[in-house]
């Protein structure tokens, strides 16, 4: 326990307070095999996961983390066994209900990315009362990305440019990076809209679908640990790896 104090410190010590990403994402991942070793049905996994988010939440935005994006509820994820959709999609419900009070506190403020008119109801509900509850906080975005897909984000950006061109609003060869950049779901982020820090737990190396034009130059940090296990110093520990990193951008290495 002691040492474990000390193990903490001194990785608080060693982050660079002035290399803090300003915008994380995280693939949460791995609630079903956490549930699995422990013999419990998958959604105990993900009624952990939620107190993960909790924890994170709250370590990020004291990091001074400005932008916190988690992938909650995948379009393909409707694939999955009727009792764990509907476990997921109630969970929205209990963790805002437990939880917008001590975001208000933290001055976090809640958004939601995702195609939300095809949630059931009451989870839609939690969702945009969540929103409008934090609406006046300032400070850290929790912007989770429920029923996202990044292909859906770009299809539906593809289709809103077109509908602007046919209108005649927008000129073809006015169309350019910020264009798309500004219609993608992660458009209200403006300059923040892209990932510095992409995380996925568990050991899965891949983006599944996940913020695909967003992360062209994003640092990804993988790790083993599985979602419900992810801690503080497992976080910091990846952000140390991030402060590592040589950012080149396509350009030449920096001199510190
Ligand atoms: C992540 O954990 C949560 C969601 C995708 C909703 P999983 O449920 O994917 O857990 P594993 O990958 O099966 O262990
Ligand atoms: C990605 O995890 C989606 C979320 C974390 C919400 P999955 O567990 O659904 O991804 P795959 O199926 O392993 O690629
Ligand atoms: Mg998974």
């Amino acid at each position: 326990m002691f040492k474990n104090t000390q193990d903490n410190q001194r990785l608080e010590d060693e982050l660079d307070k002035n290399n803090i990403p300003d915008h994380v994402a995280i693939i949460m991942d791995g609630n079903g095999r956490w549930a699995q070793k422990r013999h419990l049905p998958r959604i105990a996994g993900h009624k952990r996961g939620m107190e993960t988010v909790k924890t994170i939440t709250k370590v990020a935005s004291d990091l001074g983390v400005k932008v916190l994006t988690l992938y909650a509820f995948s379009t393909e994820n409707w694939k999955r066994p009727h009792d764990e959709v509907s476990y997921l999609m109630g969970l929205p419900v209990k963790f805002f209900n437990d939880f917008v009070p001590d975001l208000i506190k933290n001055n976090v403020q809640v958004k939601v990315m995702g195609l939300i008119d095809q949630l059931p109801a009451q989870t839609q509900k939690a969702v945009n009362d969540a929103i409008k509850d934090t609406s006046q906080c300032t400070g850290m975005v929790l912007n989770f990305a429920l029923n996202y897909g990044s292909r859906l984000d770009i299809r539906m950006a593809v289709q809103k440019i077109s509908q602007q061109v046919a209108d005649g609003q927008l000129d073809v060869d006015k169309i350019d990076d910020q264009t798309i950049s500004d219609n993608l779901m992660t458009g209200f982020l403006g300059d923040l809209s892209d990932p510095d820090l992409l995380i996925r737990t568990s050991g899965e190396e891949r983006i599944s679908n996940f913020l695909l034009w967003q992360i062209a130059y994003s640092e990804l940090v993988f790790t083993d640990v599985l979602w419900p296990d992810f801690d503080k110093s497992v976080f910091q520990k990846m952000i140390l790896e991030y402060q590592h990193r040589d950012r080149r951008f396509g350009g030449i290495k920096t001199s510190k």
